[in-house]
């Protein structure tokens, strides 16, 4: 970055230049440069329409359109350098446009304000994001799909309080993860909604003196519509803040997602391997094989989530209409977009590369009696009420618990002293591939409704 300092765009009404520690400390081109494909996009689009209502000629406009696509190559080539004197990109591009076509540049501005040009320039930006993320969560989402289609009939132990209560097929478990990111996603194009509505035209804060034809320059840059009200269109930034909320549960559904990894992958639980190119080890301990990934993920979130609480912070002592203040919402917005997109990226290629312990699983799922409940409802279906029921089966699991002796494997004499009614059927609602199988409605654990559920999940896809 240079340090041009000699001609503001705004230098007319100023008798002494800036102080060279504010121009460091308010310029936002060190991270807006980021916004130039479509701070350029918005730009054509802008010259296109002022030639179409004639405030400019036709042959203006194209040198125009043509000069901004020669700055968008040498951006992309690299052979642009962005001045901090500049202060943002808008001003750096244009001062690139001026000093490349000449005089016809400096008409580019009219009937605009940096303020609708860096709220439109956000909006196409996050637009983009948000259909790059969608097609990111999609991925994860066929991964969990295909995994829970695999894993339909493999077993684990199903958690309430982090205590055994009910066996579950693991696939279940990972339709279970789907269902999330399904709300996420939904959650994300609905905010799209929102995003896809036009600034300019606002100009500074209360539109312009020329004829523009804002629904004109909306449907060029794909816009829904222009934002009804300039003052509310320059300031809003409740988009950025619902972009970030919605990023903040997806990171929280993946942090979840990780301490379940984490869990399962240590040699307590051991229901799962983790494929080693996802790991780190130890620089001490030379056994270790560490879930990093997952840890990352968990930890980033918290990230995600302050960025989110900053914007809020950010927003709610501003008055209307544009403060400077906004600049401050582009860092936060960034690095929720670059975490959210790399979260979901490494989880989609670790899921269909991890390997389950199915013996593990299965052994732990029969610990801690977990077809406690399938026995006591098999003394509903023979005529006992189900608290009375529930009474008998903690009665045989306290046995159990004295014994060291889970249900089934007790014998028919030890199960029928707690109640006569049981009989040598019983057997097999003890098993854990029964228990499951015996859950079988829309919704349930049952094998069969797990591979229903995966392909209707796959459908919604
Ligand atoms: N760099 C500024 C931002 O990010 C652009 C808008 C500046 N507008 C102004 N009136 N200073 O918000």
């Amino acid at each position: 970055m240079t340090d041009d300092t000699s001609s503001k765009p705004w230098g007319g009404r100023f008798t002494e230049s800036t102080d060279a520690f504010v121009e460091d400390f308010t310029a936002s081109i060190g991270f807006d440069h980021r916004l130039y494909r479509h701070d350029i996009a918005g730009s054509i689009a802008h010259a296109r329409m002022l030639a179409h209502v004639n405030i400019i000629t036709d042959a203006e406009a194209g040198e125009i359109v043509e000069g901004l696509e020669r700055i968008l190559a040498e951006i992309e080539q690299g052979n642009f350098s962005w001045s901090v004197g500049l202060e943002d990109i808008h001003m750096n591009i244009e001062a690139r446009l001026i000093e490349r076509i000449g005089d016809t540049g400096k008409k580019l501005h009219t009937g605009r304000s940096r303020n609708d040009q860096v709220a439109t320039d956000l909006r196409l930006y996050l637009r983009d994001e948000i259909d790059a993320l969608a097609a990111a969560i999609c991925r994860l989402r066929l991964a969990l799909i295909d995994l829970a289609e695999r894993e339909a009939d493999s077993i684990m132990p199903g958690f309430t309080h982090l205590q055994v209560a009910m066996p579950v097929s693991f696939g279940h478990h990972m339709l279970a993860w789907e269902a999330m990111l399904e709300r996420d996603h939904q959650r994300l194009l609905d905010c799209r909604k929102r995003v896809n509505s036009m600034p300019l035209g606002a100009a500074a804060l209360a539109g312009t003196s020329f004829p523009i034809d804002r629904a004109f320059t909306a449907r060029l840059l794909g816009f829904d519509a222009p934002a009804t009200n300039s003052l509310d269109a320059v300031s809003d930034r409740d988009f950025v803040i619902e972009f970030c909320a919605a990023a903040a549960l997806i990171m929280m559904h993946l942090s979840r997602f990780s301490e379940e990894l984490i869990l399962w992958s240590s040699a307590q639980f051991s229901f799962i391997e983790l494929p080693d190119r996802f790991c780190t080890g130890s620089s001490i301990m030379p056994q270790k094989k560490n879930p990093d990934v997952p840890e990352l993920v968990r930890g980033k979130s918290g990230r995600v989530t302050g960025h989110l609480v900053s914007l809020l912070m950010l927003m709610k002592g501003q008055p209307l209409a544009y403060n400077k203040d906004n600049q401050e919402d582009k860092e936060p917005l960034f690095d929720t977009v670059d975490t959210l997109a790399g979260s979901l990226r490494v989880f989609a290629d670790m899921m269909p590369a991890i390997q389950l312990r199915h013996d593990n699983m299965r052994t732990a799922a029969r610990q801690g009696f977990s077809t406690a409940t399938d026995l006591a409802d098999y003394l509903v279906r023979k005529g006992i009420a189900f608290r009375d029921a529930h009474e008998i089966v903690g009665r045989a699991v306290r046995y159990g618990v004295d014994n060291d002796k889970d249900l089934a494997d007790m014998t028919l004499a030890e199960l029928q002293a707690f109640s006569d009614v049981i009989g040598d059927d019983v057997f097999a609602v003890l098993t854990l591939d029964g228990s499951i199988a015996a859950r079988n409605h829309a919704g349930g654990t049952a094998p069969d409704q797990v591979r229903a559920a995966a392909i209707h999940a796959r459908e919604r896809l």
